[in-house]
């Protein structure tokens, strides 16, 4: 094949979507693979099915590990796969594992690597993927950037200019797309909802993964729920330990099962705030003006502050700053550069041309 994509976990498929729509009108031979990194249904299929992405070519049944377990099981997975079918070109996206995984494979048998999302930083290597963006980049022939601050962090490292493209966010590509189904009202009316509601999604090991954190995560969220209902779909990752630490007995949230793609931007749209820590779902707020709120001391994405609606908050500021938000209007904020729905065609351009 021309091209090879590959995929893995819940963020890569709206990523994937425009690009693999923006080749195929475009006639290129093209593979869809899906590493098996996440494989609920809720977390995988359903968005194969909402975004019209084809079915993937192949499923490597990777599944859940460590780091190195998952990252692993993954490569040995693709170099055989390379091998018996080369490329001409593999298209990695964002910043998971499956990502990682294919760009050190292809790399190591001389097939060129593109990368989407190219150069985002947040600067912060306990972040298990910053390691993979930092790799990946230095790995990637062609490196498609979502934002100016991601062009510039490429070349501060040494990347020719050449290799770098600046292209948009297919991501919202996706988001644009789909823009009329998302629909508040069937939202509020599936999850019982009459008045005013914020949003939370939370997965990152940094809120989840250690008891306090997940403690002090879950205590934040009631006092959130003090003065707005809270509808929070799950990640798998951080289920366990948030129920344990008794996210759910307050009267005022809900905790329901990761939503498909649709089903959870319905609910964004219509809510008052959302609190994540979530990269994607600071992009959508932005684009869709939604107030984000996010759990984290950094983010890769800075665009989404300074052209969005986004602002980082620790866990013991959340409760004063949803008060702040609930009680201001949203502004209007303009939307990033290229985030235009377009991105999708920008990066089939460049690929085509290098296939030429
Ligand atoms: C991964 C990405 C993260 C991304 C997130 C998106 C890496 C290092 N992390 O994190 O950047 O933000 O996906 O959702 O690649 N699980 C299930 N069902 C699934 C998938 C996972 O139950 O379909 C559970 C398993 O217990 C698993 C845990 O979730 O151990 C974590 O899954 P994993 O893919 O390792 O990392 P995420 O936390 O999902
Ligand atoms: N998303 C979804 N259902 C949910 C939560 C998130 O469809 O219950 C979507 C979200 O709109 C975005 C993508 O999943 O398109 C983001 O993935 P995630 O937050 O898992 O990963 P990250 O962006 O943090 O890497």
């Amino acid at each position: 094949p021309a091209v090879v994509h590959v995929t893995g976990a819940r963020p890569n498929f709206p990523k994937a979507a425009p690009v693999v729509a923006a080749l195929a009108r475009a006639g290129v031979d093209q593979r869809l693979v899906h590493t098996g990194q996440h494989y609920d249904e809720r977390m995988s299929e359903v968005f194969f099915r909402q975004l019209g992405l084809p079915e993937p070519d192949v499923d490597l049944g990777v599944g859940s590990g460590s780091q190195a377990t998952q990252t692993a099981a993954a490569m040995v997975a693709l170099e055989e796969l390379f091998t018996a079918a080369p490329p001409r070109v593999v298209v990695v996206y964002g910043d998971v594992n499956s990502t990682l995984a294919a760009a050190l494979v292809a790399a190591k048998l001389q097939i060129p690597v593109a990368h989407v999302e190219a150069g985002l930083r947040s600067f912060d290597t306990t972040m298990p993927e910053e390691v993979n963006r930092l790799v990946t980049d230095r790995l990637s022939d062609l490196l498609f950037a979502t934002s100016p601050d991601a062009v510039a962090h490429l070349g501060n490292e040494g990347i020719p200019a050449d290799r770098i493209h600046f292209t948009g966010n297919p991501m919202i590509d996706t988001l644009l797309a789909n823009l009329d189904r998302f629909d508040a009202d069937r939202a509020r009316k599936r999850h019982a909802l009459s008045g005013p509601y914020a949003v939370a999604t939370l997965h990152r090991p940094a809120n989840v993964d250690a008891t306090e954190d997940a403690a002090a995560l879950v205590a934040g969220l009631h006092e959130v729920a003090d003065q707005v209902p809270l509808v929070l779909p799950l990640h798998p990752r951080g289920r366990a330990r948030l129920e344990e630490a008794g996210l759910g007995r307050h009267p005022a949230v809900r905790v329901v099962e990761p939503q498909g793609y649709v089903e959870f931007l319905s609910l964004v749209r219509g809510s008052e705030l959302v609190v994540t820590d979530s990269g994607g779902v600071q992009e959508e707020t932005t684009v869709l003006g939604v107030p984000c709120l996010t759990l984290r001391a950094n983010t890769e994405r800075p665009v989404t502050i300074t052209h969005g609606t986004n602002r980082l908050v620790s866990r013991e500021d959340l409760p004063d700053t949803v008060r702040e938000v609930l009680g201001t209007p949203a502004g209007e904020h303009p939307a990033p550069p290229l985030w235009d729905g377009k991105a999708g065609p920008r990066i089939a351009d460049v690929l085509t041309g290098f296939l030429r």
